[in-house]
């Protein structure tokens, strides 16, 4: 069904369907790549889509938990300097299994590594819906990326361009005169 954002929409890279095998395939390597004791983090506000998808379609049991993180805000650029949210749930002597929608400069799954590692927590592993490694500006990565992308500003699936395009089923390359 057509909705207004649509029509900023430029060309979909994902439609619903690949979005749910891409889901299956890394909820498959989550299980297998987990261990007991399981927490993972969804890193919102982006990866709350694929958190709930993912999660579904695991069989490994996994305890949840929710961090706000904001590098870019309404801007387009990242800020370089990731805020962290709430950090007080346990993860000491646990496996922590980060959610993350995408990668791009990496500045933020690398301040989330470093504060699970010094919480204490047994492993640290990263899932991520997207790779843009074009973009990326220190030298990390995610464990597992459902699908590796080029430096198109892409909207959908819990991705917004100021706060709007997150609740649009597929994932899709914005139009540029919207941010230009
Ligand atoms: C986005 C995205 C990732 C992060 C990745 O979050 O959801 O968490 O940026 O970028 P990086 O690799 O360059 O650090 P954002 O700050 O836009 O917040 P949001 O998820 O609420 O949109």
């Amino acid at each position: 069904m057509k909705c207004r954002e649509d029509e900023d929409v430029a060309q979909i890279i994902a439609d619903e369907k690949a979005l749910r095998l891409a889901v299956k395939k890394a909820a498959r390597w989550a299980d297998k790549n987990c261990g007991s004791e399981t927490v993972a983090v969804c890193i919102l506000k982006g990866a709350a889509f694929f958190f709930c998808d993912l999660l579904r379609e695991m069989t490994l049991p996994v305890q949840v938990e929710f961090l706000s993180v904001k590098s870019y805000g309404d801007s387009f650029k990242t800020s370089g300097n990731p805020r962290l949210g709430d950090l007080s749930f346990s993860v000491e002597g646990r496996n922590v299994l980060i959610v993350e929608d995408i990668v791009d400069s990496g500045y933020t799954i690398q301040a989330l590594r470093t504060a699970f590692g010094a919480l204490g927590a047994a492993s640290v592993k990263v899932v991520a819906l997207l790779d843009k490694a074009v973009c990326r500006r220190v030298p990390v990565q995610a464990d597992y990326a459902c699908l590796e992308v080029g430096d198109e500003f892409l909207v959908g699936y819990g991705l917004d361009y100021a706060q709007r395009y997150r609740t649009l089923p597929y994932l899709g390359v914005l139009k540029p005169e919207i941010y230009r």
